[in-house]
């Protein structure tokens, strides 16, 4: 049993199964070859740019002042080093499946299987939290041009006040409050996503134009509204005020990586796919920090708690109008997110279903469309019914613990690959020898956190306190044993230090997130024995 758990896809099966158009195992063909470089990285900024930069970034500054523009900085950093990673992979494993894949063939089925469920958490989930804020910025719009929906059809039952439950038509004695726009843009998502990847493209490509042109105009604006007061300190709360914005500044970059499950809708993958990644991950970032610091120059950081920071800080400084074209441009950006989410999870559950992971339908491609018809389906419920009831928060820490935890496994995959002679046709990750590198970084950060790592390590305050340094105790854990192995086996610097970093990310955000993550993993892990583990292709084809 243990042997099978780690049975592996050799690159060869899959690549041959990709040319051969097996794709589909239903026999109604395989997906559009459509999208090129420009296209991909439209496609990466349409997902990046979205709820993250125009609602979750306020709370993050309220906390780090205009020291979080230092936190985009360290998170490209780390976004960056993954996505080489995912470049890597993606040339040499151009199919949809993504990290999903990539695992499959370095780590075998476990955790392949396993990294296919955390996914679910970046783009189903996650798509959760932005279709929320989706609605709030719609009910800004309507409520600009008088028309403002009634609270309980636009809250949930965390959120929704006295007044709002009061107001409420009543089932029985329970309150009817639903988030309803929420829904509804899900539903025209998955129609689009359904009708094909051609016309999602076409929508994407607009939308991202539109939403650049508009963050550029907020840019420009707002810099002649910065008050350079408002920049000092710099660190109001310090390091560690700064720190608590991790999985707000983590999930605005999230969606660079979701360019990969397209694989197998480009013309040319191995060249274009890495490209579409890079491209739009600069891009997002330069945006991110100028945003960062024109949004904490224009006021004082301490006003900033608040879920539409962009349109806020236009209107205190009585540009009401400005505000308003930020609403309508969060509405477009957070639409594109919302796009290639819903068009990324049912990518990624027809590749396991292809493995036999997942039931066959998860594979049907729809004949007229060339879509994975029911997968586009399924995502849809997946993501509109919860969006009617749940709140911002909880998905989004979710989310960005998931997606650290996929690009974790990435970065540790690359590092389970054979070294290839040098290939001029595809992307290749420079190979920089880790083996001084790594554990002189190591000896580096120790230094200059000796601190903090020694209060962490002081067991001070009982259980109540030190059990909160649990995912950090782990990740010291990690880290030695990466040294070593860099040490050792003269591991690649790059995969090292992006496992190391996302890593560290994932301790700065929370044990209770830890938690929730873990019931996750676990409810993966029963559904996996109880029926992908004896449905696998590979254990059939070892039968
Ligand atoms: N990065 C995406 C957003 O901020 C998930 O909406």
């Amino acid at each position: 049993m243990s042997k099978s758990l780690f049975r592996r896809k050799s690159l060869s099966t899959i690549l041959k199964d990709a040319r051969e158009g097996l794709t589909d195992a239903h026999g109604t063909g395989s997906l559009h070859r459509v999208l090129k470089v420009k296209d991909l990285t439209a496609m990466g900024i349409a997902a990046v740019i979205g709820a993250g930069i125009f609602s979750t970034i306020g709370e993050a500054s309220f906390h780090g002042g205009p020291g979080v523009s230092v936190l985009f900085i360290i998170t490209a950093i780390t976004c960056g080093f993954s996505a080489l990673c995912y470049a890597e992979f993606a040339s040499r494993v151009p199919v949809s499946g993504s990290a999903y894949t990539y695992s499959y063939v370095t780590f075998g089925e476990l955790a392949a299987w396993v990294i296919g469920w955390s996914l679910i958490l970046e783009y189903a989930i996650g798509n959760i939290a932005v279709a929320i804020s989706w609605s709030g910025y719609f009910n800004n719009l309507l409520s600009g041009i008088g028309l403002p929906l009634p609270g309980w059809l636009i809250s949930n039952y965390d959120n929704a006040t006295p007044e709002t439950l009061a107001a409420a038509p009543h089932i029985g004695s329970i309150p009817v409050i639903v988030n309803l726009p929420a829904f509804l843009v899900v539903v025209f998502i998955t129609w689009l996503a359904y009708v094909g990847i051609q016309e999602s493209k076409r929508s994407a490509n607009f939308m991202v134009a539109f939403k650049i042109l508009v963050i550029l105009f907020v840019i420009v604006l707002g810099a002649f509204y910065v008050n350079t007061d408002n920049w000092h300190p710099f660190m109001p709360n310090g390091f560690s005020g700064v720190l608590k914005g991790v999985s707000a500044v983590f999930f605005a970059y999230i969606g660079f990586d979701a360019v990969s499950t397209t694989a197998e809708e480009c013309t040319n993958p191995q060249r274009d796919l890495p490209r579409g990644m890079f491209y739009s991950l600069i891009i997002c970032t330069i945006l991110y920090i100028l945003i960062s610091l024109v949004l904490t120059g224009m006021v004082p950081f301490t006003e900033l708690k608040v879920s539409d920071p962009l349109a806020f800080v236009f209107d205190r400084v009585n540009l009401k109008w400005v505000s308003y074209i930020i609403s309508v441009s969060a509405v477009i950006a957070t639409t594109t997110v919302l796009l290639v989410f819903q068009i990324g999870q049912p990518r990624i559950w027809m590749s396991m279903s292809r493995d036999g992971l997942l039931p066959k339908r998860f594979s049907k491609i729809h004949p007229r469309f060339k879509t994975p018809s029911f997968a586009t389906i399924i995502t849809g419920i997946l993501v509109g019914v919860p969006a009617l009831f749940l709140n911002l928060t909880i998905v989004t820490d979710l989310t960005s613990i998931g997606t650290l935890f996929a690009f974790i496994l990435v970065c540790g995959g690359v590092l389970l690959l054979p070294r290839e002679e040098s290939n001029t046709q595809r992307f290749q990750l420079p190979y920089i020898n880790g083996r001084w590198i790594v554990p002189g970084l190591i000896v580096l950060f120790i230094i200059l956190f000796h601190t903090q790592i020694q209060e962490k390590w002081s067991f001070a305050g009982g259980w109540d306190v030190w059990k909160h340094n649990i995912p950090f105790y782990l990740f010291t854990i990690v880290a030695i044993l990466i040294t070593v192995f860099s040490f050792l086996r003269k591991l690649s610097l790059i995969p090292v230090l992006g496992l190391l970093s996302c890593f560290y990310l994932m301790t700065e955000m929370g044990l209770k997130n830890w938690i929730v993550f873990a019931i996750w993993l676990l409810t993966g892990l029963v559904i996996y024995f109880s029926y992908s583990y004896r449905n696998s292709k590979l254990s059939t084809a070892e039968a």
